[in-house]
């Protein structure tokens, strides 16, 4: 972070915290934007009934003074020279505190899909439409606010005894230094935010009944929340006051972490889950609610997002179910053989559900068009090319609101190390992909929100101009064109077979 060179003596690095579903995070970046030290700490998630997906926040707290303190050991860089903290982490997860400051149940994350009943309920109390048009999106099975209101109705003693709600990074802040915020790109992701005036919505408040004393102060990705307090610096090493900006949720953080911080520019991340990310610089609605309308972590910044929940994940599922032990690479490279289109087999990675563009915690996977003439690498490939296809049904919606070209995506996430698989991503989607030289994701974005707030930078776009880097661009190629009726014979799939999803939900 070049403007950063000489700042002061408290002024030489930063750190974020990224808490995943599947570990914390803990990044350690210089003042010239390079990566410091690196160190993640794991923790398992609860499925305790079929749709349901739930962690201890715990695990997230004690994974984070883990992370903190082996980066701080291993980089041998002086906690004193941590000019700021950086958060961001999974959406949407539902964290409940009492009078006392404790964690009453787990926490309900991102992934769970009880709430179908909840999402009714909410539209019927709020009215579709105005939901959308207050918070930018309809009531999905995901999102916090529904979760509220399954504790209503199921668990009234735990909503009883509540005082305070809080997303999952938040928690880990709130452990950090007593103060309950988040940052407007999580505080919209609860579906609880009025999005255009960038706070709290008292009208959804009001129709859900929820008191607005149990949500936290809302601060922009990169203003200071809060300080190291006395005992957090004592288990954590870092010294008590050391500011702590607001971040973002991860979705936000991982965009700025790729530069994506002006309106029209688009990121694609392909990790477990599937996003296409654009920034606007108003609050777009999709009118049907189908894409996730939500603040950026960048001040008057917001976005659209479209999310598919399994794109990485069903390599990994296909690899664990077919192949155990086979590495990706392998797995893969034996894809590239095979040419485009899998010869008629397609796949489509509603494993465990879908969000975009079809909202139904019912959908399910399928290969279809099987013959005998296909084998591992054609079902790998088909795998490959389904979850770009669901990419760019997400990019499609995102085309049709935004109305102008997209001149090249900022990718990341494991799937995107693959070169086969930017290829297909490149030649489905029908645009280049840019690759940036840090791969470190919402942390890194953190990174930068901690770096503006410690006053590196002025803004946030100033910080990712500074600090970004290309890494590798992939071109469409020869293959577009074959994809074309492949995509068409896709998309005509989840329709045929919904009923047939709906009659397997109801026998399990
Ligand atoms: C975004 C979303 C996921 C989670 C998991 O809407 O649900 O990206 O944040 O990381």
């Amino acid at each position: 972070m070049s403007a950063g060179r000489g700042s002061g003596p408290a002024g030489r690095h930063v750190l974020a915290l990224d808490v995943s579903t599947t570990a914390t995070k803990a990044l350690l970046v210089d003042d010239a934007g390079g990566i410091a030290g690196v160190a993640a700490s794991e923790y398992p998630f609860a499925a305790p009934r079929p749709g349901w997906s739930e962690q201890d926040p715990a695990l997230w707290w004690t994974a984070s003074l883990q992370a903190i303190r082996e980066v701080l050991a291993t980089s041998a860089v002086d906690p004193a020279s941590v000019a700021a903290v950086g958060l961001s982490g999974q959406m949407h997860g539902l964290v409940l505190l009492d009078a006392a400051g404790d964690v009453i149940r787990p926490a309900i994350l991102w992934n769970d899909q009880r709430t179908q009943r909840q999402c009714d309920a909410m539209r019927a109390a709020v009215g579709r439409e105005r939901l959308i048009a207050l918070t930018g999106n309809d009531a999905l099975t995901g999102f916090t606010a529904p979760k509220i209101l399954w504790l209503r109705d199921e668990e009234p003693e735990a909503l009883r005894r509540t005082r305070r709600i809080l997303l999952p990074k938040d928690y880990v802040r709130f452990r950090l230094t007593g103060e309950a915020a988040t940052d407007c790109a999580d505080g919209s992701g609860t579906i609880l935010f009025d999005l255009a005036a960038r706070a709290w919505s008292d009208e959804v408040l009001a129709a859900l009944g929820i008191d607005p004393a149990w949500l936290p102060r809302v601060a922009e990705g990169p203003q200071v929340s809060a300080v190291i307090g006395r005992a957090a610096a004592d288990d954590t090493g870092l010294p008590a006051g050391t500011p702590v900006v607001a971040g973002g949720g991860d979705q936000a953080a991982n965009a700025v972490g790729l530069g994506v911080v002006e309106a029209g520019q688009v990121a694609l991340s392909v990790g477990t889950s599937g996003v296409v990310f654009v920034a606007t610089d108003r609050p777009v609605v999709e009118p049907d609610g189908r894409l996730h309308a939500f603040c950026h972590a960048v001040p008057g910044r917001w976005h659209l997002m479209g999310v598919m929940l399994s794109a990485a994940g069903s390599l990994r599922w296909f690899r664990d179910a077919f192949a155990p032990g086979v590495t990706f690479e392998r797995l893969v490279e034996a894809a590239a053989g095979v040419p485009a289109g899998s010869e008629g087999l397609l796949f489509l990675p509603y494993l465990v559900g879908e969000r975009t563009p079809h909202p139904d915690p019912d959908a399910r996977g399928a290969f279809v068009g099987l013959t005998v003439r296909h084998g591992l690498a054609h079902l790998t490939r088909a795998v490959l090319e389904g979850v770009a296809f669901g990419l760019r049904d997400s990019l499609e919606l995102v085309r049709a609101v935004m109305r102008e070209p997209i001149p090249s995506v900022r990718a990341s996430g494991g799937g995107t190390r693959s070169l086969l698989w930017r290829q297909i991503l490149a030649d489905v989607l029908e645009v280049p992909l840019e690759t940036t030289v840090t791969s470190e994701g919402a942390a890194y974005g953190a990174a930068l929100l901690a770096a503006v707030g410690a006053g590196w930078y002025t803004s946030v776009a100033e910080a990712a101009a500074a600090c970004v880097r290309p890494a590798s661009r992939v071109e469409p190629g020869s293959d577009r064109a074959a994809y074309g009726p492949t995509y068409a014979a896709y998309r005509d799939l989840y329709p045929a077979l919904r009923p047939t999803f709906a009659a397997a939900a109801l026998r399990g």
